[in-house]
């Protein structure tokens, strides 16, 4: 990208991401009228990583509604994405369900109903649906590595069990969480599955969440989803968005567009370096900012 001084780094904590070229760059952009505009690596699958978190705690509201709050908060952590520390002084209630251990509360509340095949099939059927596509699948060596690798998430899970806060098998809930992680989207599958955040909850007449609860996940984004650096984001960006370790990030203009772009080289905070100064330029040149006075 024109004016860009370096692309960050590439995740390196497993080898499907590490060997992702760090040249990959793509950007999708949904517009409310349905119109899709896309370019650069649009249509190149990548992984998701907590990109799905956004996904993940639709489906936990839609489970068991405001009661997911009496396990996970709705603050911004200020810490990093996996970090431990917050856990410890505040009994095991992550800060929000966009760090890692407030995913993982997700996953086992979703597991209060479902088997994890059945949740694992459940976000599948659920991302695919959202997005009209039925190609999107689980990368399951990514989803493995996950697994061999995963010793903080191992640990946070644990802890919050000793805390009271996971009900179910550390493994399973774990095994699930990774399988969400290892969602493999492209930038224009992404965008399309937020289309259901840019309006009030439909997409193509169909109801997905209602018009309050979508709002509200998007103030979850705007406040929580790029962990330590969610304030920088809101700042320059001033859009709802969630990002994750593959390198993308979903983005939403409410009333307007759904946005993703993919660039898997990193900020110090896990969060796509040229990613955000893509969208930082789009809405710059559009007025996209939800902080920009309409009418
Ligand atoms: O669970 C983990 O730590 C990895 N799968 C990374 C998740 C992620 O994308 C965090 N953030 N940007």
């Amino acid at each position: 990208m024109r004016g860009a001084e370096h692309r960050g780094t590439v995740a390196s904590y497993i080898p499907p991401l590490a060997s992702v070229p760090v040249a990959k760059f793509g950007l999708a952009v949904v517009m409310a009228d349905g119109s899709v505009h896309a370019a650069g690596d649009a249509e190149e699958a990548f992984s998701i990583q907590s990109i799905s978190k956004v996904f993940a705690l639709t489906l936990a509201l839609g489970a068991v509604g405001d009661q997911l709050w009496n396990r996970v908060g709705r603050e911004p952590s200020g810490s990093a994405f996996n970090s431990i520390v917050q856990l410890e002084t505040e009994h095991g209630i992550p800060r929000n369900p966009f760090i890692n251990a407030g995913a993982i509360v997700v996953c086992d509340v979703l597991l209060g109903r479902l088997q994890p095949r059945e949740a694992i099939g459940q976000m599948l059927r659920f991302v695919r649906e959202l997005a009209g596509d039925d190609t999107i699948s689980i990368d399951e060596i990514v989803a493995r590595a996950e697994q061999e690798t995963g010793f903080r998430n191992i640990a946070l899970a644990n802890y919050m069990r000793a805390f009271g806060n996971i009900h179910g098998e550390v493994d399973l809930v774990l095994g699930t969480y990774f399988h969400f992680c290892a969602l493999a989207m492209s930038c224009r599958q992404l965008a399309m599955a937020g289309r259901f955040l840019m309006g009030d909850g439909r997409v193509d007449g169909h109801r997905v969440v209602t018009g309050k609860r979508a709002r509200r996940i998007n103030a979850v984004m705007m406040s929580c989803g790029h962990y330590d650096n969610s304030g920088d984001f809101a700042y320059r960006i001033g859009l709802p968005g969630k990002s994750g370790v593959g390198g993308g990030i979903l983005a939403v203009a409410p009333g307007i567009a759904s946005i993703a772009v993919w660039s898997p080289g990193l900020n110090e905070a896990g969060n796509s370096h040229l990613g955000q100064m893509a969208l930082e330029r789009l809405v710059q040149r559009t007025g996209w900012s939800v902080f920009e006075p309409r009418g």
